[in-house]
């Protein structure tokens, strides 16, 4: 048997890093995907197989695993194996035009379209039960993550996230128009997070003053959202920008990127972690164009994004 699913990446459009903070955050799926298909194989293997490099691995290597790109995969199969007592194994193969290690969730996404292949060749689940066995197979390699990523990797569309309360959906569809430029730094996620914390405890009553206008643009952003008003949208990222720069989560490159963006488009933000990574910036649909070409005369890596709807979806 075979079994094909495919989920997409994620932006933070606002909130990264005052999130850690009780903070609220807004992440939006976006329209570049990730497919994985499993399949049914006699030998007790479990074969990998993607564009960053292919692996066969026996069933008795469970907890031997150090590679962490296999990692994830490797335990939702030998979970499925081990569940429904198989002598057989499963052949995945990963497919992706989601940039890796630059905040796009190309991991969540991996995981979450793996968790709905790999399970659904020997039973049928949820959302919900995927979302929970990808939330799982992401903590193999990142073990305090929110589920934030795999959780708009699995629904798409916007979700509003924060510590205390979880995940909400936002129902309305704004008719977003993203940019987005690649630094091609890959970051540390943990690393930046532990600077910002240093921030916060040498600049206490600042940091807490940031994370009260954060709040309020955050709210902002919810109305802005509702009522399609993407030139303040775009007003509004770019003081959350400011904030970003003042916790010390940019470098020259993205400082450059930025500065361009700011001229070219309505508004331009660090979406995730930063130290490198990707920027986005918010467009009208007849710019996106013009913007991407003057973006790339300078060198810089970038493409289009719509906010996706979908989520996961299986075939
Ligand atoms: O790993 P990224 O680039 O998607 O960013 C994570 C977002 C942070 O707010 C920086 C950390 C977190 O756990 O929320």
């Amino acid at each position: 048997m075979k079994s094909k699913a495919s989920a997409p990446g994620k932006i933070i459009l606002f909130g990264e890093h005052f999130v850690v903070y009780g903070v609220k955050a807004i992440l939006c799926a976006i329209d570049k995907r990730i497919t994985v298909t499993a399949e049914n194989v006699q030998e007790e293997i479990i074969s990998i197989k993607s564009n960053i490099g292919e692996h066969e691995f026996s069933l008795q290597e469970y907890g031997t695993v150090t590679d962490l790109r296999f990692k994830p995969l490797y335990y939702l199969a030998k979970k499925m194996i081990d569940k429904h007592k198989k002598r057989s194994g499963i052949k995945i193969t990963v497919e992706s035009d989601i940039p890796s290690g630059v905040g796009l969730g190309s991991s969540s996404a991996c995981c979450v379209a793996a968790a709905a292949a790999i399970s659904r060749l020997y039973e049928e689940n949820s959302k919900e039960e995927i979302l929970k066995m990808a939330i799982e197979a992401e903590r193999t390699i990142f073990q305090n993550t929110s589920g934030a990523d795999c959780t708009i990797c699995a629904f798409g569309g916007m979700i509003i996230f924060d510590k205390k309360n979880g995940f909400s959906k936002i129902d309305y569809k704004p008719e977003l128009h993203l940019v987005i430029a690649n630094s091609n730094i890959k970051h540390s996620t943990e690393k930046i997070v532990s600077k910002v914390k240093k921030f916060s405890e040498n600049n206490r009553e600042e940091f807490l003053d940031m994370c009260k206008r954060e709040s309020e643009i955050i709210n902002q952003a919810l109305t802005l959202l509702k009522n399609n008003d993407v030139r303040n949208l775009g007003k509004i990222m770019i003081e959350n920008q400011e904030f970003l720069e003042r916790l010390g989560i940019s470098n020259e490159k993205i400082q450059n990127m930025i500065k361009m963006a700011n001229n070219i488009s309505l508004g331009a933000k660090i979406t995730g972690a930063g130290g490198g990574g990707c920027i986005i910036m918010l467009t009208n649909e007849c710019d996106s164009k013009k913007i991407i070409e003057t973006m790339r005369d300078k060198n810089y890596d970038c493409f289009d994004a719509r906010i996706d709807f979908q989520g996961l979806d299986t075939f």
